[in-house]
C-alpha cells in the first residue's frame, strides 16, 4: 500500500446494535484503493482460502486484477463467474456458484469475495449466507447504484417466478471496498440509474446534498472522480446511518423506499422494460407531489427534485401509454402492498422523510390523490 492511497482513503463505519449478527463493519471508499485489497483484507477479513464470485463482464473487466490483489495475502483464491444481469440472480445461480465454490474446496474458514454490480453483491451475500451455514462476505461493488446502496444494509437473496428478492437473509457484510475508478466503464443507462438513488439519499436525509447533485450534475455526468467520489461517500454514510439505527428494516429503513412503491408498479407494468433507477426518478417526483397532495410536503418540493433529477438526464413524467389505474393496479398487488393497501414513504421537506403519526414511517394515501400525483406527474 502506498502512502497516497492510504491517505485518500476514508471510512465510513456501520456499527451495529448489539444482538446483529456482528457488531459492525467498515466501508472503505478511494479512488484506486482496489490495489490495497489484499492489506485490507488481512486486517477485515482474513483468510485461508477466498471465493470470489463475478458475473462474466465485470471478471472480464477487473477479475484478473482483484485476482492478484486478493493473492498478495498468501491465500488460495478461486474466481467463479455467472452470466450477468437481473435474470441471472436466481436460486439455480446461486446452487451452481455454491457447487463450484465446494468444487474448488471452500471450506468454513473461507471468506467470499462479491465484485459486481447489485446483481452480484444480492447473490454472492447469499450463497456466502448459506454456505455452510454461513461464512463472512466481503463486498466489492462496481456499480454505482451497489457502492451507494445494494452492498450495504445486510439484504441479500434472489429472485423467484413469483417476484423480485423472494428468497434471501440478512448477512452484514465483513467489509466494503469501494473504488470509484471502476465507473469509468459502467454503461451510462447504469451510472444514471445509480445516480436517481443518490437523489433519493439526499430527499430523505439531506437538501444541501441535493444542491450540490444539482451543481455537479455536468461533473457526474462526465465521471469526473473527485465529483463521483464525493456523492459515493455523502451517500455511503446516509444508507449507513439508516441501517445502523435500523439493522433488520423494522423502521426507519422504510424512508430508502421513497419513489419505490410507484417505481416498482411501473417496472412491473412495463414488464421492467424501465431501468430501476429511471422508475425511481419517475417515482420520486410522483410520490413528492403526492405528499405535497396529503398536506404533508412543502409546495415546490417536488420540482426541486425534478430540477436535479433533469439535470443528470433521468426521466422525470411517466411513459406517455401508461395510464395512472395500470400503476395503481399493479401498485396495489404488489407484495409489500398490505391487504391492497398501498403504502407510500413520504417527505416531510426536502431533505427529510417524514414520520408517521403513530411512529411508523409509511403512510397511506388514498387512491383518489395517488392518481391525481400520477396525473399531474406526466403532464
Ligand atoms: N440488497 C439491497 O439492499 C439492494 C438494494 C438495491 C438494489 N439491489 C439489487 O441490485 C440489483 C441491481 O444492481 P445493478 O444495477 O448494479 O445491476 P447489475 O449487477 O446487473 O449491474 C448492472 C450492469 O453493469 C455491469 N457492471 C457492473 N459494474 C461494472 C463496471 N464497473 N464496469 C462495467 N460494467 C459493470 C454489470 O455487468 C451489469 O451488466 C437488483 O437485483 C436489485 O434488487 C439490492
Ligand atoms: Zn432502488
Amino acid at each position: 500500500m502506498t502512502h497516497t492511497e492510504a491517505e485518500t482513503a476514508l471510512t465510513v463505519r456501520v456499527d451495529l446494535p448489539a444482538g446483529a449478527s456482528t457488531i459492525g463493519y467498515d466501508i472503505v471508499i478511494g479512488a484506486g484503493i482496489l490495489h490495497t485489497l489484499g492489506a485490507l483484507l488481512t486486517a477485515h477479513a482474513p483468510a485461508p482460502h477466498y471465493g470470489m464470485v463475478s458475473d462474466a463482464r465485470v471478471a472480464g473487466l477487473y477479475g484478473d486484477r482483484v485476482t492478484a490483489a486478493v493473492r498478495s495475502t498468501g491465500a488460495q483464491v478461486d474466481l467463479v463467474r455467472f452470466p450477468g444481469g437481473e435474470r441471472s440472480k436466481t436460486r439455480e445461480t446461486w446452487a451452481a456458484l455454491t457447487d463450484a465454490l465446494l468444487g474448488h474446496g471452500l471450506g468454513r474458514d473461507g471468506c467470499l469475495i462479491a465484485l459486481g454490480g447489485g446483481v452480484t453483491t444480492d447473490l454472492a451475500g447469499f450463497v456466502a449466507a448459506t454456505f455452510m451455514r454461513g461464512i463472512p462476505c466481503v463486498q466489492v461493488p462496481t456499480s454505482l447504484l451497489a457502492q451507494i446502496d445494494a452492498s450495504i444494509g445486510g439484504k441479500t437473496g434472489v429472485d423467484t417466478p413469483a417476484g423480485k428478492n423472494l428468497v434471501g437473509a440478512f448477512l452484514h457484510p465483513r467489509l466494503v471496498v469501494i473504488d470509484p475508478l471502476v465507473l469509468a466503464t459502467l454503461p451510462d443507462a447504469e451510472l444514471r440509474s445509480g445516480l436517481a438513488e443518490a437523489v433519493k439519499h439526499a430527499a430523505i436525509a439531506d437538501a444541501e446534498y441535493l444542491d450540490l447533485i444539482l451543481r455537479d450534475a455536468p461533473r457526474l455526468l462526465e465521471r469526473e472522480v473527485h465529483a463521483l467520489t464525493r456523492v459515493i461517500v455523502r451517500s455511503v454514510r446516509i444508507k449507513a446511518a439508516v441501517v445502523a439505527r435500523d439493522p433488520a428494516e423494522l423502521g426507519e429503513r422504510a424512508t430508502l423506499n421513497f419513489g419505490h412503491t410507484i417505481a416498482h408498479a411501473v417496472e412491473r407494468v412495463t414488464a421492467y422494460a424501465v431501468p430501476h433507477g429511471f422508475a425511481v426518478a419517475m417515482g420520486m417526483v410522483v410520490e413528492a407531489r403526492l405528499g405535497e397532495l396529503m398536506g404533508l410536503t412543502p409546495r415546490g418540493t417536488a420540482d426541486r427534485i425534478r430540477a436535479a433529477l433533469s439535470a443528470l438526464g433521468l426521466p422525470v413524467g411517466l411513459p406517455a401509454d401508461l395510464t395512472a389505474d395500470a400503476i395503481l393496479a399493479a401498485a396495489a398487488t404488489d407484495k409489500k402492498a398490505r391487504a391492497g393497501r398501498v403504502r407510500f414513504a413520504l417527505l416531510a421537506e426536502p431533505g427529510r422523510a417524514a414520520r408517521a403519526p403513530h411512529g411508523g414511517w409509511t403512510f397511506d394515501a388514498a387512491p383518489d390523490l395517488v392518481r391525481a400525483a400520477l396525473t399531474r406527474a406526466s403532464l
